[in-house]
């Protein structure tokens, strides 16, 4: 195996993190969604003053953002639409492969361009007329309970920015792919936004740190990275690993267990490797009757 492979890999490894869910029981208090996010020293864009200075710029957009109000169009460089072409040129096929019949038709409604990065503004013109979710921009990391909260209104805090061209298939951050193939295609379906409202709904009812953990677990096993049967195949309708080639691939490779929410709101887990454990309902419908019973039974 050669150097490069060996780094490939480990980049793969993380490309589905979604940093969001990680603050569970971080403070609370700092509970503002348009904080800015500092790059750690190995972050791929770390010496890059021109893809620091874009950072900021369209954090800057977010900062000024009101809700309502048409979302400004990101100043992607001709380098950041390399990126969104390498990706898609391996997202394509593997959802083809591996995302299950409700993810598939939501892509086709929403058909992007496979040369440029949507602008979050057409997106989410698209998405809000078919399932009435709107997406608003945000500077960077949000709080996991102001994030899950603002669900229950049927809007998705999202961030505008691509990873660093360096790396196009590794982000250890989410980017504007996760938020738009994985969570805005998701949010196209009117069953899976109903789903994402039910979770809001679920955590403003939610007031010890215990139970808000339970349900982010939930949330991570079924929103992020929930499977299912479908003609006697595993498929994905989870967002991490339907914004994630690499781990499409490898999810047929890991632990199913039954969908047991219960079970699954008591599994930790570790968002910086490949999810080792999943839980697979037997049918979307299963999935979608299960998952709702249990939100609004919560
Ligand atoms: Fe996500």
């Amino acid at each position: 195996m050669t150097t490069d492979t060996t780094k490939q890999e480990r980049q793969l490894l993380s490309d589905h993190v979604d940093a969001r869910m990680l603050a569970v029981d971080a403070d609370e208090a700092i509970a503002d969604r348009n904080a800015i996010v500092q790059l750690d020293p190995d972050h791929p864009g770390f010496r890059d003053q021109e893809y620091r200075a874009r950072r900021n710029q369209i954090a800057q957009l977010a900062m000024n953002y009101h809700p309502g109000d048409p979302i400004p169009d990101a100043p992607y460089t001709p380098d950041e639409h390399r990126v969104w072409q390498t990706i898609w040129k391996a997202l394509g096929p593997a959802h083809q492969k591996h995302a299950c019949a409700e993810y598939l038709s939501s892509l086709e409604r929403l058909s992007f361009d496979p040369g440029r990065i949507p602008q979050l503004r057409e997106v989410n013109e698209k998405v809000q007329a078919i399932s009435g979710f709107r997406l608003e921009p945000v500077a960077g990391l949000v709080q996991p309970r102001v994030f899950l909260e603002t669900l229950a209104d049927g809007v998705f805090l999202c961030t505008q920015y691509i990873r660093h061209h360096s790396t196009p298939l590794y982000t250890p951050e989410p980017d504007v792919v996760h938020e738009i193939v994985g969570h805005g295609v998701t949010l196209a379906s009117e069953r899976v936004a109903e789903l994402n409202r039910l979770f809001g709904q679920a955590v403003k009812r939610t007031t010890s740190a215990d139970a808000l953990e339970k349900l982010s677990r939930v949330y991570w096993f079924t929103i992020e990275f929930g499977v299912l049967r479908e003609n006697g195949s595993v498929k994905a309708y989870g967002t991490g690993l339907l914004s994630s080639a690499g781990e499409l691939e490898e999810m047929h490779e890991v632990e199913l267990r039954p969908f047991d929410l219960d079970a699954a709101s008591s599994q930790a887990y570790d968002p910086t490797h490949f999810q080792p454990v999943l839980f697979c309902a037997d049918s979307f419908a299963e999935m979608y009757q299960t998952l709702r019973n249990y939100l609004v039974n919560w």
